[in-house]
């Protein structure tokens, strides 16, 4: 299986979940700061809400499946020029961030369910995730403030991965957001020595995307 042997490049279906979460993610961010900051029409705010919460769904759901994914893929290794505090640097964020994404959505669910008035988060098909939380006032203020603070706290992280991401592109000049990119070859050939069996880089036919 080609998850479980050493790669150049994240697969298609570990890019397909990052861009996909990150793009779900950021819409969110956005959703939520208009909808709450800018929207008087009630109306229109409360569309907007049930679409927030809706997307949040979708946003566990995709969480949960990268999750599950990444237990079992196998990650680029990192350019053998990386010094070593920004290797632990770069997991460390990472994992802060699934924990982050985990505790928004964990936050935004027990905030609206224990509300004193629970609408239920709606389902494409007429489904909805049920209310597990009795209402409690006091419990989903207190969520309410937590979420308003994780989403500040995200946004920041987000900013920091990404300024990574380009520094890594731009100063650095290595293969860390190539290999993240569908359809973007590799600047070198086995970026690493644990990368380039003996002799040179692979065959042109199995080079790219495995
Ligand atoms: C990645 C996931 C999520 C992100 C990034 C996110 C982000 C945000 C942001 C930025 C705000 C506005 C905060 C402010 O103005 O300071 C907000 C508000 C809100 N979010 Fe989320 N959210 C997420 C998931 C969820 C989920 C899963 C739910 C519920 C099921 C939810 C329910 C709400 C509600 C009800 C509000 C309005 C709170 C209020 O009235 O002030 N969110 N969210
Ligand atoms: C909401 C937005 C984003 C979130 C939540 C996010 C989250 C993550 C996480 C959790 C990983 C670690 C993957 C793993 O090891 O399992 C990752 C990897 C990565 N992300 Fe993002 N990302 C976001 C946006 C972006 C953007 C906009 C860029 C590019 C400018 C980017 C570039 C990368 C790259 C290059 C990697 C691979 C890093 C490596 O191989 O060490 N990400 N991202």
């Amino acid at each position: 299986m080609t998850t479980l042997s050493p790669r150049r490049r994240w697969s298609p279906a570990g890019q397909a979940l990052h861009w996909l979460s990150a793009a779900l993610i950021l819409f969110m961010l956005g959703l939520g700061l208009v909808m709450v900051e800018f929207v008087e029409d009630p109306g229109r705010r409360f569309e907007l809400y049930q679409l927030h919460k809706t997307c949040g769904a979708f946003v566990f759901l995709l969480l949960a499946l990268r999750t599950a994914w990444r237990l079992f893929a196998v990650a680029p290794s990192p350019p053998a020029t990386m010094p070593g505090h920004e290797r632990l640097l770069s997991r460390t964020v990472h994992v802060v961030l699934y924990l982050m994404i985990l505790a928004i959505t964990l936050s935004g669910y027990v905030m609206i369910s224990s509300s004193p008035l629970p609408l239920p988060v709606e389902l494409p098909g007429g489904l909805a995730v049920p209310n597990l939380i009795a209402p409690d006032y006091g419990l989903s203020e207190t969520m309410k403030t937590l979420h308003h603070r994780l989403a500040w706290v995200l946004l920041g992280l987000v900013a920091l991965h990404v300024l990574a991401a380009l520094k890594h592109h731009f100063w650095d000049r290595d293969d860390v957001l190539r290999q993240m990119l569908p359809l973007v070859r590799a600047r070198r050939e086995g970026r690493s020595p644990v990368d380039r069996p003996p002799g040179g880089g692979l065959p042109a036919a199995e080079r790219g995307d495995r």
